[in-house]
């Protein structure tokens, strides 16, 4: 599971991004962040994952406090799986060589067995597994970023916009490979998404985001007929 507590953060010294957030996604649950351009989506999984530290507050991976602790530590120790939103493959590098980076505190043995039930989870990667990462098209890339994440098999994955800049048919190709591996392997998913509607289908729950707090949050059954919803994500404030 994934607790954050009040937490303040930003990039610089006298600027909080995170203006005291508090949200959790439970263990095997599907989460969404909605929320306007520029109100901390982003900065929240980066604080979550351990690229940015929490200036007050608290992060608790599966009931640990990890607030200290740096990305390659809560990747390694932590069972946590991230996909950030912009350059998350290796494009210079074929698919096999990505999901083997993706693995790299694992023995050869274990990376080996882990491609094979990756290619098996989602096939495209095994028709494409020599093919350059740059060749990939965009729907492809994102499930190359998620075999990635997953390839120490994480409990909990975070996700940044895996849907952006794909189209209707390919989102939801994406969206099946979320899915799955929900079912197959019972992780945890914590995802910001801009097509709100089409994550909170997939999603148990969903919080909206403004300006570096949480501004509504429920059931996603809730919240797609709550005309609030639509008046936040357009960028308004509760
Ligand atoms: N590396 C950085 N250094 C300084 N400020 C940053 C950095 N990254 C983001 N910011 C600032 O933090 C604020 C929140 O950005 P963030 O990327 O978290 O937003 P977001 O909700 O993910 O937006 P989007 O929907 O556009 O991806 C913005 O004002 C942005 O300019
Ligand atoms: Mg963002």
């Amino acid at each position: 599971m994934v607790q954050v507590d009040q937490v303040v953060a930003g990039y610089t010294r006298d600027v909080d991004i995170l203006n005291g957030i508090s949200l959790h996604a439970a263990s095997q649950e599907i989460v969404t962040l909605l929320g306007p351009n520029g109100c901390g989506k982003s900065t929240l999984l980066k604080t979550i994952a351990g690229y940015l530290r929490p200036r007050k507050g608290r992060v608790q991976l599966a009931g640990k406090d990890v607030s200290a602790l740096a990305v390659h530590q809560k990747i390694r120790h932590c069972s946590l799986g991230f996909v950030p939103q912009t350059e998350n493959i290796f494009t210079a590098l074929t698919v096999r060589e990505n999901l083997l980076i993706g693995g790299y505190y694992q023995s050869s043995a274990q990376r080996q067995q882990r491609i094979e039930q990756l290619c098996a989870l989602y096939p495209v990667l095994r028709r494409k597994i020599d093919a350059p990462a740059a060749s990939l098209s965009g729907g492809e890339r994102q499930i190359l970023a998620l075999g990635r994440a997953l390839m120490p098999r994480p409990e909990i994955l975070l996700l940044d916009e895996p849907s952006a800049g794909l189209s209707p048919k390919v989102l939801h190709e994406v969206f099946d490979a979320i899915v799955r591996v929900r079912e197959q392997e019972g992780v945890t998913i914590l995802m910001v998404e801009q097509n709100a509607m089409e994550a909170m289908r997939i999603s148990d729950r969903a919080y909206i985001l403004s300006l570096g707090t949480v501004a509504l949050t429920g059931s996603t059954q809730e919240l797609v007929t709550d005309p609030k919803v639509r008046e936040l994500y357009m960028g308004g404030r509760v």
